[in-house]
């Protein structure tokens, strides 16, 4: 009998996957929208109801957040979007902003070459090219099918309605305020209610979205808004100007494509830091088989967090714009690097940063962005992260135009080793030039089980984005949950600098904490807000979709 015992306690604990879980979240038939806010995925499924196809929805959404989550959602931001057609073909669109003709390596250094604080995370300064409208006109053309001015008149009724504040609206709204008056002024045409249940209405922003549906992409790039913008801005003290716009292309990139185990994972490539930080993660667990322990457990957060810890460390220095810098993505993305990368790992004890790399960090603030994921009835699909970078971006609000800038050019390296708002340190790889976009953390990603479409994920969070993803897609995949139950769990972080593990707030024990601690792991105890907003779908096994909405927004799913 003892023998018996021995032989069963010496198995491998190879993780059985169970039959999927069923579905907690949203179930529709056909099609569906999972963004930010309700109004924005009810546009995108309005639009699919109506003969539009997922790209189409596409469109809709991203313009109908600009209204109804102006926290991220953006005209004057920019984004990325990584889809897959019915018929497997997949892609990825880069409409990333980028920095503007006149910025230079050392633009945010003072006399000393110290970073100027503020000058590249508010105002006008911090602003980088938009590429929204760029983005959602490359989308159309390729991909769309009913007419643009029909899909950007949905909009422009949503924003002659307004839009009703929510409570974690209105709490958002004012925590921003000071900021938003100390860039533009007490008199801001921006915010002018914002207790729960009234109504933001920007008619300047009505007349913007009807130049565009009549003018076209150009518009914004050449024409009457590119004068109004570009003056606006250098008025402001920043530095986009008319050439500037005129010079902006969104680009099609192939996007990050990898296995693990029996799925293959589609998610963004450079610009994009998160398909090539994703891939190096999934590849440094996959020989350890992570199912075999619990969710959350010290295990499964050890495992996790020492190979965020050296793919956040790879990512720091080695990605940047692929248009400036030749990345080695051949080595960094083989089995043979990466499991050489893991060779210091034990369960025993936490490696340190310092042994992969050095520097001493803090994050100084946090802020948005937002994520949406469609699937239309002919099952395309369409991954989309879009950000201002903070919230509300740079703060500065254009009242004429009726839309916020971003500040996204602190997604650069101001200078190596300096960490940025979100405690990212860069090296020379995103340090700026002219006309470079600057690297990203946003990791739209969609998943194919057994050559089919299978999830559609992704999420705001700043540099928590990768790990939020990766997360998302192992809590369905190795811990048989359901979409909803997957997005929900609380989640965890660790990005190499600072060298310590960030929890939400629900979710993990003090015993955990101090197992963790007992191995030598830092525990970020000042920082434990929420981790990310993730907004996603997964196609049953009958082909039923189910939505993964996050419960900590007000993320909703709709579909037919
Ligand atoms: O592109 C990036 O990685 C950042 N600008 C994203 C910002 C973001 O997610 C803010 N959300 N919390």
């Amino acid at each position: 009998m003892r023998r018996l015992i021995l032989i069963f306690a010496a198995l491998p604990l190879f993780h059985c996957r169970q039959a999927p879980a069923p579905p907690t979240g949203l179930v529709t038939d056909n099609a569906m929208v999972v963004s930010a806010r309700k109004e924005a995925s009810e546009i995108g499924v309005a639009i699919m109801q109506n003969g539009g196809n997922a790209f189409d929805a596409m469109v809709g959404t991203e313009l109908a957040l600009a209204v109804a989550y102006p926290f991220a959602g953006n005209l004057g931001g920019g984004g990325f979007m990584v889809y897959r057609m019915n018929n497997g073909d997949v892609g990825a669109l880069d409409y990333r902003e980028k920095a503007p003709l006149a910025a230079h390596k050392d633009m945010y250094l003072d006399s000393l070459g110290n970073v100027i604080p503020g000058m590249s995370t508010i105002g006008a300064t911090s602003v980088g090219v938009p590429g929204t409208i760029a983005g959602i006109f490359e989308v159309h053309e390729k991909f769309g099918a009913l007419p643009i001015e029909d899909i950007i008149a949905r909009v422009i009724e949503l924003v002659d309605q307004g839009v009703e504040v929510t409570e974690k609206q209105s709490r958002r709204l004012d925590a921003y305020w000071d900021q938003i008056v100390e860039v533009n002024g007490d008199q801001t045409l921006f915010y002018n209610k914002c207790m729960p249940g009234d109504t933001l209405r920007y008619p300047a922003l009505a007349n913007t979205l009807q130049r565009i549906a009549k003018n076209g992409r150009d518009e914004f790039y050449k024409g009457e808004t590119a004068k109004i913008l570009s003056r606006f801005i250098q008025e402001k003290g920043g530095f986009v100007t008319e050439e500037d716009l005129a010079r902006y292309e969104a680009k099609w990139r192939q996007p990050i494509i990898f296995r693990y185990k029996d799925l293959k994972i589609i998610s963004m490539s450079p610009p994009s830091s998160g398909g090539v930080t994703i891939n190096q993660i999934f590849k440094m667990i996959e020989p350890y088989d992570i199912g075999q322990y619990h969710h959350n457990s010290a295990e499964a957060v050890q495992l996790f967090t020492e190979a965020a810890r050296r793919a956040y460390a790879d990512r720091n220095y080695y990605l940047g714009d692929p248009d400036f810098v030749d990345i080695p993505l051949d080595v960094l993305l083989s089995r043979e690097y990466v499991k050489g990368r893991m060779e210091s790992f034990s369960f025993n004890e936490a490696t340190t940063s310092s042994d992969i790399e050095r520097g001493t960090v803090e994050i100084l603030e946090s802020s948005e962005t937002t994520h949406y994921s469609i699937v239309d009835a002919e099952g395309n699909a369409v991954s989309v992260t879009t950000t201002l970078n903070g919230a509300y971006g740079s703060k500065l609000y254009c009242d004429e135009l009726g839309f916020f800038l971003n500040n996204e050019m602190d997604d650069f390296s101001a200078k190596t080793g300096v960490p940025n708002m979100f405690g990212l340190t860069g090296a020379e790889a995103n340090s700026i030039a002219a006309e470079k976009r600057m690297l990203s953390s946003m990791t739209p990603t969609i998943v194919e089980k057994d050559d089919r479409l299978w999830l559609v994920v992704g999420t705001p969070g700043g540099s928590t984005i990768i790990t939020a993803v990766a997360q998302t897609i192992l809590n369905v995949y190795e811990f048989d949950m359901s979409m909803q139950e997957a997005v929900n769990a609380a989640r965890f972080h660790h990005q190499w600098l600072p060298d310590n593990i960030r929890f939400e707030p629900e979710g993990f024990s003090e015993e955990l904490k101090q197992q963790l601690k007992s191995k030598g792991y830092r525990i970020n105890e000042g920082r434990n807000g929420f981790i990310g907003m993730v907004d996603a779908i997964r196609v049953l096994e009958d082909g039923r979709l189910e939505g993964g909405a996050d419960k900590r927004g007000d993320d909703t799913a709709v579909g037919f």
